[in-house]
């Protein structure tokens, strides 16, 4: 029975006798033109996944002489097409040919060759080359030193800090081989909200471990810092500083020789990742500093080695008069030019938090001269934790896809983060981590999918939704062509129709603190914008948050013509229409029916469209291993119970305002 933990890289035999028969012929051996860690990788994975999807165990030669029927991996400068990282994979003289400019691009090559037969590809004119968009690809994990993991939802952290340096766990290796296969190259192991700890030589030692075993597979390991750790940080032979004040030359100092000590356990270090000034963190600004400042200060710290710092956009104020979509905008687009080149800003997809539908941040064109990564999450905070199917490509494509028109039509916001739009050359994509200690790793078996489409995405952001999620169905549940076209469609439509139970046409946040039961009344909290009723804005008249001139004026961060078309209420897209418009519950919309009908419409289909996922899914089921389906069939129930809740929750509490009647074709019982 399939648990769910070989993910998309189980390599099941391949029922098709023929085609195994051919691509047996093609993998009599393989040999490689040099040694290496990284290159014994991708031999070690080349035979393992050849050994399941053929059944025979295929030799590793140390040299192939003049052998044909094998596959060469080979190292080479000669690959004028293919950048650092990218390969290229070519029949030569009757043998499959991967070649790479570094021994990362030939594991990388590897995991591609594989993927090629695990999807059922011919291999007779075989001709691939590809290479990643963006430099840094990486996911950023929110875990705690005490094995929690901030918003997860897959069991506790992967990692065993109490067992770490002495113990590593095999499993280590296999998130490894996982993230290496989708070309994954970098890993944030802690929490943005960092506890210093990690700092200390005692988890330093813990975590040069982990690197040690991620190495071999081309991943860098990352940290995120706490900014005060100067001041916290003692030991016994020296006290905590006074201060963690970016400009006191004492502080400047600490930083230096603790990024120092950091590579002296870890020596290809990655670099920092920094939440400063952000719900209650530490940061420059506690001593009158910029962001500049505090990210400078680590660059300069970072001086002497390879690493980056990556510094986090994510900040908004407790001011009850200020709309807090604006605030990431107006705190760092003057600070554009002030950074270090050392360090790249990490911008969240959306200019609020992740919700089931944002507009892209306004931030992306806005730094030219900053590299800014973007940060998509994975762990479905706002998308129904583990219990809810939600395949994310969509939510990721709509957000890389959509124009800035910072630099005129085409400007995407995938041309800013891969840097062709402004020349950086430092570009990242970071995904918040849905993985942890379940059997399955991310306790939904279908959310492997998020990890899968955002590993994929971050190599090549012109994938479509679609072409990712087939390939993932092929390779981890069926090859069965009827569920493959089942399950691909109900991937593709799952998002929308979470958008449609639980925050349509533009809503969001309509919980509170734990971001899962609906609470659109909520309206107590310290913080005005950490409730409900900030975020929908519902009263008699009608809905929605204003953010045109006459409101917030949040578009005036927009360009003209992304403006243009969101600040006019008939021309801004259905989806965004309540981000942007207090919209009368009464106002004709493009599809006929009145604000409150449609809304009445996408609730109630939204929640019925569940009960297609189920019936989609019982149809598919000869297809998949049982306890895989059983498990997907349990969450689906869950799923459509709370997608009713969702719907009752909105409908009835909106009713009060609208002062108008369920629609009828909807005034049935469940
Ligand atoms: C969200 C999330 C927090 C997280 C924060 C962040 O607000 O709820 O748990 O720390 O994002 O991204 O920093």
């Amino acid at each position: 029975a399939d648990d769910g933990y070989r993910l998309w890289l189980k390599y099941d035999p391949i029922a098709n006798t023929s085609q195994r028969d051919a691509y047996s012929r093609s993998a009599q051996f393989i040999a490689a033109n040099k040694t290496s860690p990284i290159i014994k990788s991708a031999t070690d994975e080349l035979q393992m996944g050849l050994q399941g999807l053929l059944g025979k165990s295929v030799p590793v030669l140390t040299g192939a002489g003049n052998r044909t029927g094998g596959i060469l991996l080979e190292v080479t400068a000669n690959t004028p097409e293919i950048n650092e990282e990218g390969y290229r994979i070519a029949k030569r003289q009757n043998n499959i040919v991967i070649s790479a400019k570094t021994d990362a691009g030939v594991l990388y090559g590897a995991f591609a060759l594989l993927r090629h037969l695990q999807t059922g590809q011919p291999i007779e004119q075989l001709t691939l080359a590809s290479s990643p968009k963006v430099k840094l690809r990486m996911l950023n994990h929110w875990d705690n030193p005490n094995g929690t993991i901030e918003r997860g939802y897959a069991g506790g952290s992967l990692w065993k800090w109490y067992e770490l340096p002495e113990t590593i766990d095999p499993r280590y290796k296999d998130y490894a081989r996982a993230n290496a296969s989708l070309g994954i190259n970098g890993t944030v192991v802690n929490n943005v909200n960092a506890s210093p700890r990690l700092l200390t030589g005692e988890y330093l030692q813990k975590v040069a471990a982990l690197a040690d075993v991620f190495r071999p597979y081309g991943i860098k390991v990352y940290l995120s810092v706490y900014f005060a750790a100067p001041k916290t940080l003692g030991d016994r032979t020296r006290p905590g500083l006074k201060t963690s004040d970016p400009l006191d030359p004492q502080v400047r100092q600490w930083w230096a020789d603790k990024t120092k000590e950091i590579h002296q356990y870890i020596p290809d270090f990655g670099g920092f990742l920094v939440k400063a000034n952000s719900e209650g963190e530490p940061g420059p600004q506690d001593y009158g500093r910029t962001h500049a400042d505090g990210a400078n200060m680590l660059a300069e710290a970072m001086k002497p080695y390879n690493g980056v710092v990556i510094w986090r956009a994510f900040v908004y104020k407790a001011d009850p008069k200020a709309d807090r979509f604006k605030a990431a905008y107006e705190e760092f687009t003057p600070l554009d030019g002030q950074f270090d080149p050392k360090v790249i800003v990490q911008v969240k997809n959306g200019p609020i938090d992740f919700q089931p539908r944002e507009p892209f941040s306004p931030l992306f064109g806005n730094m030219p001269k900053t590299p800014l990564g973007i940060e998509f999450q994975l762990t479905q905070e706002y998308l129904g934790f583990a219990t809810h199917l939600v395949y994310e490509a969509p939510l990721f494509k709509e957000c890389l896809d959509a124009d800035t028109y910072v630099k005129g039509k085409g400007s995407t916001v995938a041309k800013v983060v891969d840097g062709s739009l402004h020349g950086y050359t430092h570009t990242l994509m970071a995904g918040v981590a849905n993985t942890g200690s379940d059997r399955n790793w991310t306790g939904h078996p279908m959310a492997q999918s998020n990890w899968y489409a955002f590993g994929r995405l971050a190599w090549d952001h012109t994938l479509t939704s679609e072409v990712i999620a087939d390939e993932w169905v092929k390779m981890t549940l069926t090859r069965e062509p009827t569920a493959v076209k089942r399950i691909t469609n109900l991937l593709l439509k799952s998002r929308d129709i979470y958008v449609d139970y639980n925050t349509p046409m533009g809503l969001s946040r309509p919980w509170a603190g734990v971001h899962f039961a609906p609470e659109p009344w909520q309206s107590k909290s310290p913080r005005p914008d950490w409730t409900a009723v900030y975020y929908h804005r519902a009263d008699s008249i009608g809905i929605g948050f204003d953010r045109t001139a006459s409101g917030s004026n949040a578009l005036a961060q927009y360009q003209p013509e992304v403006r243009q078309q969101w600040a006019n209420p008939e021309t801004c897209p259905l989806p965004y229409l309540l981000w942007f418009h207090h919209v009368p519950w009464t106002k004709k919309l493009s599809t006929g029916r009145s604000l409150w009908d449609e809304l009445c419409t996408r609730f109630y289909t939204g929640a019925d469209s569940v009960r297609w996922m189920q019936q989609e899914w019982t149809q598919v089921k000869p297809a998949i291993d049982p306890v895989f389906h059983a498990d997907v069939a349990g969450r689906l129930a869950t799923q459509q119970r709370e997608a009713i809740w969702w719907r009752d929750a909105w409908v009835l509490y909106l009713q009060e305002y609208a002062r108008q009647p369920i629609p009828a074709p909807f005034k049935k019982p469940d």
